[in-house]
């Protein structure tokens, strides 16, 4: 018997609260951006993202979510996601720094991650950078009504195969709305050829959230209980929006940040 669908689609209406809330998320990754610079701590960045999200009326989603302790999750290098920030923890010229960050407006959860360079990276970590951020447009163009949710998954995948990337298997991307946290579970690995997961339909919302390494997508959770770092030591990156599903086409991107670029068109690869 087939499994039911328990991922209830938004309505018009409340899909436009998504996207105040998103777009608003947007607006703050295109500020935290800014702070990205040698010399800045990382308590510093989630200060200044905490008192941007309350001086838009807004909250931040991640603090006190399961008792994590900031608004922002800073993880700098191998630190794969839910780096824990720190007045102390000072970025350098050369590190790569995520930046994955959510907000709760009028109700309505956003979540998004970015990593950066500070100042001149490696050229392994600019290529690993933007590999990741192809590799979740990637996945994203698989979001169409009518298609599987695996699509997305193996789309992500085979992006990042010839790379020879690492994909996180330990965490994954997840459905969101009045909950940061969602049904369905979206992983960013290849799925068996027999699981596709649930039917997609105009209005899900979900985030696609590729973690990417240079080496092993083996990782190890830090005596933080939060810190998730990569096994070998290898640098990490995350990128991820929310989306929405539409009835036609392409999946609408909620949370870019003004003027980013999306989709190119090269996104659907010919099996
Ligand atoms: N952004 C994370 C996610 O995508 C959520 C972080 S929750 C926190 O699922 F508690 F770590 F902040
Ligand atoms: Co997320």
């Amino acid at each position: 018997m087939r499994k039911k669908n328990i991922v209830i689609p938004k309505t018009a209406e409340e899909l436009e609260g998504m996207r105040t809330s998103c777009k608003m998320l947007g607006e703050l990754h295109a500020r935290l951006r800014e702070l990205v610079k040698p010399g800045i701590s990382t308590g510093e960045i989630d200060a200044c993202g905490e008192e941007w999200i309350l001086a838009h009326g807004a909250k931040p989603n991640f603090k006190n979510y399961n008792g994590y302790p900031a608004s922002i999750c800073i993880s700098v290098n191998d630190e794969v996601v839910h780096g824990i920030p720190k007045k102390d923890r000072i970025l350098e010229e050369g590190d790569i720094v995520s930046l994955d960050c959510g907000l709760i407006y009028e109700g309505w959860h956003s979540d998004a991650a970015r990593t950066w360079g500070v100042g001149k990276i490696h050229p392994n970590a600019e290529r690993l950078i933007e590999d990741t951020r192809k590799s979740f447009f990637a996945g994203a163009a698989a979001a169409v009504a009518g298609g599987y949710l695996y699509d997305i998954s193996n789309a992500v995948a085979a992006s990042l195969k010839p790379g020879g990337y690492g994909i996180v298997r330990d965490l994954t991307g997840h459905g969101i709305g009045r909950h940061l946290h969602e049904e369905p579970v979206i992983p960013n690995y290849k799925m068996p050829p027999l699981q596709r997961g649930i039917r997609l339909e105009a209005g899900m919302t979900l985030c696609v959230e590729p973690m990417v390494t240079l080496e092993t997508w083996r990782v190890y959770w830090e005596d933080d209980g939060w810190t998730v770092r990569t096994q070998d030591g290898a640098p990490a990156a995350h990128y991820e929006n929310t989306i929405a599903v539409r009835a036609d086409g392409l999946p609408e991107i909620l949370t870019l940040m003004p003027g980013e670029e999306s989709f190119t068109g090269s996104e659907t690869q010919d099996p």
